[in-house]
């Protein structure tokens, strides 16, 4: 069977973790890259001797010879080129977050469904992790029971990263749709995605992007400017589902706090399970409490790693020999979660869905 023939959209600081995987997966080839900004996109051809390079995303998508994409553009040009790409016959690998709203979440579901035969995978890159897979192969063997409550801290005390993040227009908000994703979609993974019932969140601008701290460095976005910040730098929610399960989240781009902090637990009837800073497991014996600690490669995110199993699963997913862990409905609940919470801070008060 031929390779995947591969186009990279959108070539910021996330495509090279996409670009590495693609180079190093031996059923995909790099044939193509998309960026607006003509300079960055010659240079990445150039560099890593791909064939085609574009500035605008419509003329690659025209390349019959491209079977599959990857979308690693800002988060409010998502859902306009995963729609386009499916029409244009594509495999999809979209970047987290799926898209900025609950009804683009719908059309780009939509239109996936009208193309069974293409695939449409969001980078919900944490479910890759080992720590998150061995995890999950205990989870299933009912190891932990009945999960009812989690937990998902991702605390950045300066964290930012400026440009189009922090622009409430082209990203959709701050660290909650950014990094609460990441962490909420994690818990709700493992949790076996239970439907959300009701949201109620609070969202600050307390602090602004701390621009002004000095000798600190952070992620940035790859035209950061720290001149524009619309987003929230706190967010926190409690999110309760139908079957009574509950998940707690907070999560900040900037903090008055001693370090930056990533903290994921889950809670079942049967044990426990801290994922994020290690992956531990918790449970009972003979009336003695146990802690056990896996022992593999990573027991927390490694970031290489868990990109280079994405993209080797969109592959073998494009190529028909599995079936995608992240399909575009996931998207559309996780954004009914993420927009309920900016919308209960907005009310002050709890947003229930049907
Ligand atoms: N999975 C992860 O851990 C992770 C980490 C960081 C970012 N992301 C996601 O990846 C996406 C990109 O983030 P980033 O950090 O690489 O941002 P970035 O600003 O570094 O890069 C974005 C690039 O996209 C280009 N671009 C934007 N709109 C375009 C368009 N319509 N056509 C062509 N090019 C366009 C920009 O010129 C820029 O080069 C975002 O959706 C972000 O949420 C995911």
């Amino acid at each position: 069977m031929s390779t995947i023939k591969v186009g990279v959209i959108g070539l910021g600081s996330i495509s090279e973790m996409h670009i590495q995987g693609y180079l190093k997966n031996p059923d995909a080839e790099l044939i193509a890259v998309t960026d607006m900004n003509e300079e960055r996109a010659k240079k990445k051809a150039e560099t890593l001797g791909i064939k085609h390079y574009y500035t605008d995303y419509k003329a690659m998508l025209a390349n019959k010879e491209i079977d599959a994409v990857s979308i690693c553009t800002w988060n409010n040009t998502h859902a306009e080129i995963a729609i386009a790409a499916l029409e244009a016959g594509k495999h999809v690998l979209i970047e987290k977050p799926l898209c900025k709203t609950v009804e683009e979440a719908v059309a780009i579901e939509t239109c996936a469904k009208k193309y069974p035969n293409q695939l449409l995978q969001i980078g919900y890159v944490r479910r890759f992790g080992t720590n998150t897979q061995v995890l999950k192969r205990f989870i299933d063997n009912g190891e932990l029971g009945e999960i009812y409550y989690s937990k998902a801290s991702c605390l950045r005390v300066l964290g930012n990263p400026g440009g189009w993040f922090a622009d409430q227009e082209r990203s959709g908000g701050g660290p909650l749709i950014d990094i609460g994703v990441h962490v909420i979609d994690l818990c709700w993974y493992l949790m076996g995605k239970p439907k959300v019932k009701s949201v109620s969140g609070n969202t600050y601008n307390k602090l602004g992007n701390r621009s002004n701290i000095e000798y600190k460095s952070f992620y940035k976005a790859a035209d950061y400017d720290a001149d524009k910040n619309t987003v929230e730098d706190l967010a926190n929610a409690i999110i309760r589902f139908e079957n009574g399960a509950s998940l707690f989240v907070d999560v900040s781009f900037a903090l008055h706090a001693k370090k930056e902090e990533v903290r994921v637990s889950l809670h079942g009837d049967k044990g426990g399970a801290e994922i994020e800073p290690a992956l531990e497991i918790y449970t009972e014996k003979n009336n003695i409490m146990l802690s056990s600690t896996p022992q593999i490669d990573h027991t927390t995110f490694d970031f290489e790693s868990g990109f280079q199993n994405e993209v080797d699963h969109f592959i073998a997913c494009a190529k028909g020999k599995e079936e995608t862990i992240a399909p575009v409905e996931d998207g559309v609940e996780m954004m009914k979660i993420l927009t309920g919470v900016y919308e209960s801070s907005k009310q002050q008060a709890e947003i229930h869905f049907d």
